[in-house]
């Protein structure tokens, strides 16, 4: 158990959100702790109970309180579901929130993050977005978008491809960085 690697994976509020169980059971088939941390917009959108049950852990999403349990260490972090605004922020230096200062800090660290995004076709065509993939890839952060890996759907129907959303394409690449 000592030698087992701690994968901090972040959930922002995208359409996949409610489904970021199916990335902790990959995860911890592939040996990985998890630790789950959530903006302060997904907390709603995902079965925090559950996913306390399924991990052992408290789903972070805000500071600590005194006397609550320090998170383990990161060896890497996936964001997932990574929204078209945490994205942006994280790129661009914005920590208002809890996982932004964990991320922007752990980033500063060299720990291995990547970000397997959830936008449609007209967020990403955007100018600040595609600025802001390039800022996060020079800092050498793993960002999963393009052909083999997110590509963005048409504006209005994320729904229908919640179910294709590539999940094991982040655990692959956090493993690359071991
Ligand atoms: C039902 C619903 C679905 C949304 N889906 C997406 C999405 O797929 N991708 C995205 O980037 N933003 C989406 N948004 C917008 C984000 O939730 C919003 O920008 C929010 O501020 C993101 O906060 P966060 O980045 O801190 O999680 C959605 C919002 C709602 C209400």
């Amino acid at each position: 158990m000592g030698d087992q690697k701690t994968l901090y994976v972040v959930v922002c509020a995208a359409g996949p959100a409610s489904e970021v169980g199916t990335l902790v059971r990959l995860a911890q088939g592939r040996g990985w702790t998890v630790q789950v941390m959530a903006t302060p917009a997904a907390v709603s959108l995902i079965e925090v109970e559950t996913l306390k049950k399924q991990t052992g852990r408290l789903v972070r999403s805000q500071h600590r309180a005194p006397g609550d349990p320090r998170s383990p260490k990161a060896d890497a972090i996936v964001i997932a579901p990574a929204t078209f605004n945490t994205i942006n922020k994280l790129a661009n230096g914005i920590a208002d929130n809890y996982v932004l200062d964990v991320v922007s800090e752990a980033i500063g660290l060299g720990v291995p993050t990547v970000i397997l995004p959830f936008v449609n076709s007209a967020y990403a065509s955007r100018a600040p977005f595609r600025e802001s993939i390039k800022k996060l890839r020079t800092e050498e952060v793993f960002v999963l978008i393009g052909l083999g890996a997110f590509t963005p759907h048409e504006a209005g129907s994320g729904s229908s491809v919640f179910d294709k959303f590539p999940w094991q394409l982040a655990l692959d690449e956090a493993e690359k960085t071991l």
